[in-house]
């Protein structure tokens, strides 16, 4: 007997493979073009021929002339002149593509996905071991790639949304923060980036960032001072679970982090503890479905994506981790919270096109 091939959903795999194969290639593309300046380079000149690029970005020019055919032929480049001399082709970055791989302050700035997709590609031995032992693969293993990467493409959600959007949410702690002197706990701060967006925002605020995360501590105290704020704002290198943690906050706030403790049950305990009389924790993480459904749309592919490969094995170094990955359901948030002793947990009417975001009242 034969078995019946259904063609029709072997040829989308197969397409689907194809189609995630140029995507991958294209995306190591930028990679490069990131990390070599070569998008800058571009969006510095009005029209640039392979030797101007090699020229300005201090590249080898064959490798200038095939980056530049490949981000062609891939459609982030125009060509303005072409020319049967490859050599001679000149190529212009448009400015809507610039804003994507060359704007750090727009909320567009796509172009850290790369170094984060990086970030992977070079950890996967490790990955493959965590997968065989049960163990884990540090945070810091992943490498500046992917702290980075983090940083820069968090960064314009802060700074554009989060004093805008998400603290309105709360009228109550607004209120509080814009009358002096209110303080902030900002667990699993990264790179400071909305400790920073917050002490801007209201100025009689003093912030207190922790992340477990050394290299990110010292960068986060690095871009509180280039900032400006470095005498409101200032980070500690601790766990977010550490019952020891001192003070009294009117926010509490984690972003993009309760998933990737291994203890976000001790962490929100912890953030319970600190918070003044009338004061409230935000929890800003990954907008995915409310229960499991396959396949998923864009978004939960885009966040199972990330999840075995990076955030479940950041947080398994650990032991009795609870294992959350990057695909943290509502009810399991709640869990959490009810664990760590919140009385409501109430999902905030905040439009946001990766994130949903909780307050957590004790
Ligand atoms: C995805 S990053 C988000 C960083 C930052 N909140 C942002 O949005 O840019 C997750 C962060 O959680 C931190 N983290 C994980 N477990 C932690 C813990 N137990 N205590 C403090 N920070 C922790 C990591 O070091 C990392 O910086």
């Amino acid at each position: 007997m034969t078995a019946t091939v259904e063609t029709g959903r072997r040829d989308a795999v197969v397409e689907q493979l194809f189609q995630a194969t140029i995507g991958a290639l294209e995306l190591l593309h930028v990679y490069v073009g990131d990390r070599l300046g070569l998008y800058t380079a571009l969006s510095e000149a009005s029209e640039t021929t392979p030797a101007d690029l090699a020229a300005r970005a201090g590249i080898a020019e064959r490798y200038a002339r095939e980056w530049l055919e490949e981000q062609a032929v891939a459609g982030f480049v125009d060509v303005t002149a072409d020319d049967e001399d490859p050599g001679a082709r000149r190529y212009r970055l448009p400015d809507e593509v610039a804003e994507v791989m060359t704007d750090p302050d727009s909320l567009n700035y796509l172009v850290p996905l790369a170094p984060l997709f990086a970030s992977i590609g070079q950890s996967l031995p490790a990955v493959l071991e965590a997968f065989r032992s049960g163990g884990g693969v540090p945070y810091a293993a992943y490498g500046e790639d992917l702290r980075g990467g983090i940083a820069r493409l968090n960064r314009p959600m802060f700074l554009h949304q989060l004093a805008a959007d998400w603290i309105p949410a709360l009228p109550d702690i607004e209120a509080r923060l814009t009358t002096s002197p209110a303080h902030v706990a900002d667990l699993g701060c990264g790179a400071g980036w909305s400790s920073i967006a917050i002490a801007r925002a209201y100025p009689a605020v003093h912030v207190d960032g922790i992340d477990l995360d050394e290299a990110s501590v010292a960068e986060a105290r690095h871009n509180a001072e280039a900032a400006g704020v470095a005498d409101r704002v200032s980070f500690g290198y601790r766990d977010a679970g550490s019952p020891d943690l001192a003070g009294r906050y009117d926010l509490v706030t984690f972003f993009e982090t309760v998933h990737d403790m291994a203890d976000p049950v001790a962490a929100l305990r912890a953030g319970r503890a600190l918070l003044a009389p009338g004061g409230a924790v935000l929890v800003g993480d990954e907008k995915v479905a409310e229960s499991f459904t396959a396949p998923g749309d864009d978004l939960e592919r885009f966040n199972y994506g990330w999840s075995a490969l990076h955030c479940l094995p950041a947080a398994l170094t650990e032991a009795d981790s609870a294992g959350t990955g990057t695909v943290m359901r509502p009810d399991t948030l709640r869990s959490y919270a009810d664990d760590a002793g919140f009385a409501t947990t109430t999902v905030l009417p905040i439009e946001h096109d990766f994130w949903r975001f909780y307050r957590l009242d004790p």
